[in-house]
């Protein structure tokens, strides 16, 4: 059960199974790509189903200061929480010079993408976003983007925010990624869009293939080459105008995650998501949970600009792993959620090759193991992951044991939402146990609808 108190949460664990289909707000990734991309398109786009998380708000914000035009649809009797955007494209020249500093709030995807695309304007800019945003670093973008030319600085010595860009010629390049990161993939191709001939990446680790997909929707002169299961050569050759679209953004899968979580570890339950987001970039979760035991029935419906289906999850009696580092990258954002999984799994599950979870919204792999260990689960930090002993007596039903003597645990989520949100879920599933969540603001970073969609399952 769930008492929300300001700023804080309070949560008991639910006395009984769940069972129920709900559907999760639109991609928080897609919905970037749509607002920056529409914005760049000649014509007008239409936009249904975008996420009115915090993060791509900022991302519209962004864009109307730069002279686009972007109204969201009024509400209607029929439609009464309208998610409908209408951008009219200013074209790849068409941007104007910000008055003022773009805030981009907690957003890396916006910063590392929007950049891309402003060092290939003719005009100064500069970004900054809260201390969080601030404190990530931005050097994995700037060196590439000054290889192609662009000009740009940054707080020490170039690797943190506040950015400042002075826009103008870029030339193409061959770029080979240093590390597998979707956002500093997508900044490139976005920069390489203004850039004079072909610019070719090379990923040794495919990443999310998002703006991949919009740009070839778009009439965009690209070609990806799969070398091998997991290696890309993308080539991008600049100068021309993308095409307007209209499409509908699929449920997130990073929300849904949650949700999988609580099917699978209530006992005799089930939840069933609908209209989400299947691109295997994204759902290395669902393999790792394949191999815990999990019971899971995935059905693609779509296939238009992305994958997009049901899950289907049930409770399952899970077995610990040691997660493929080559499905580290596919399932990035869900290692707070899945630390929760593995925490009521029978036996050991290893993280590691998963360094990057160190510059996410918070240090993820410290924040997951301060916060695990204060619910008494057995977790060790290591330099590039983590390794937690699963113990399944832990969920709330009869016969549950005892964690320890600590019946009330205060958590911090750091700031960071997917913490918040795998902590809530925790509290929900722990027998004699009332949690308490504080610094619940962030999870309108990415999921303002949460609470309702998790208070509609267990109401
Ligand atoms: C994202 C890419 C990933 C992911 C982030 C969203 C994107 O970041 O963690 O939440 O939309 O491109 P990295 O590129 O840093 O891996």
């Amino acid at each position: 059960m769930i008492v929300l108190k300001p700023n804080k949460a309070l949560v008991t664990g639910i006395p009984r199974e769940i069972n129920g289909t709900i559907e999760v707000p639109g991609d928080k990734s897609i919905s970037h790509r749509a607002i920056m991309l529409g914005s760049l398109a000649a014509g007008v786009s239409k936009i249904d189903n975008l996420s009115l998380s915090r993060d791509n708000l900022a991302t519209v914000s962004a864009f109307k200061k730069l002279g686009v035009v972007i109204n969201r649809v009024k509400p209607n009797e029929n439609n009464k929480n309208s998610k409908k955007f209408v951008i009219n494209g200013a074209g790849l020249h068409g941007l104007k010079e910000p008055k003022t500093i773009i805030n981009t709030a907690n957003s890396g995807t916006l910063t590392r993408l929007i950049t891309g695309i402003l060092a290939g304007g003719d005009f100064f800019s500069v970004l900054s976003g809260d201390k969080y945003l601030n404190s990530r670093p931005m050097k994995r973008i700037i060196e590439p983007l000054i290889l192609m030319g662009a000009k740009i600085i940054g707080r020490e010595n170039g690797n943190y925010p506040p950015v400042a860009i002075n826009g103008g010629k870029l030339k193409s390049i061959y770029y080979e990624m240093p590390i597998p990161s979707a956002q500093v993939k997508s900044c490139i191709m976005l920069a390489a869009l203004f850039a004079e001939g072909n610019t070719v990446i090379y990923e040794k680790k495919a990443t999310r293939d998002h703006t991949e997909n919009f740009l070839k929707l778009q009439g965009c002169p690209i070609t990806v080459i799969n070398i091998k299961p997991a290696e890309n050569l993308i080539a991008i050759t600049g100068g021309s105008e993308l095409n307007p679209f209209e499409i509908t953004v699929p449920g997130d899968f990073s929300s849904a995650a949650f949700f999988i979580a609580l099917g699978l570890l209530r006992k005799n339950s089930e939840i069933i998501i609908k209209n989400v987001l299947l691109n295997e970039k994204r759902t290395g979760l669902l393999k790792a949970l394949k191999m815990m035991g999990a019971d899971m029935e995935i059905t693609v419906e779509d296939e238009k600009l992305e994958k997009v289906g049901t899950i289907k999850a049930r409770y399952s009696n899970l077995k610990g792993v040691a997660v493929p580092p080559e499905l580290v990258s596919d399932m990035i954002d869900e290692f707070p959620i899945f630390a929760v999984i593995a925490s009521f799994a029978n036996g050991i599950t290893l993280v590691s090759e998963a360094g990057e979870l160190r510059v996410k919204e918070s240090d993820r792999i410290k924040t997951i193991v301060a916060n695990l260990s204060l619910f008494g689960i057995k977790i060790k930090e290591l330099e590039d992951g983590f390794e937690i002993t699963g113990n399944p007596g832990l969920i709330f039903e009869e016969n549950s044991v005892k964690l320890d003597n600590k019946d009330f645990v205060v958590l911090d989520s750091f700031g960071d939402h997917r913490i918040a949100m795998s902590m809530i879920i925790m509290g929900l599933l722990l027998k004699n146990r009332e949690t308490e969540v504080r610094d619940i603001r962030c999870i309108s970073t990415s999921f303002p609808e949460f609470f309702d969609t998790v208070l509609k399952l267990i109401k």
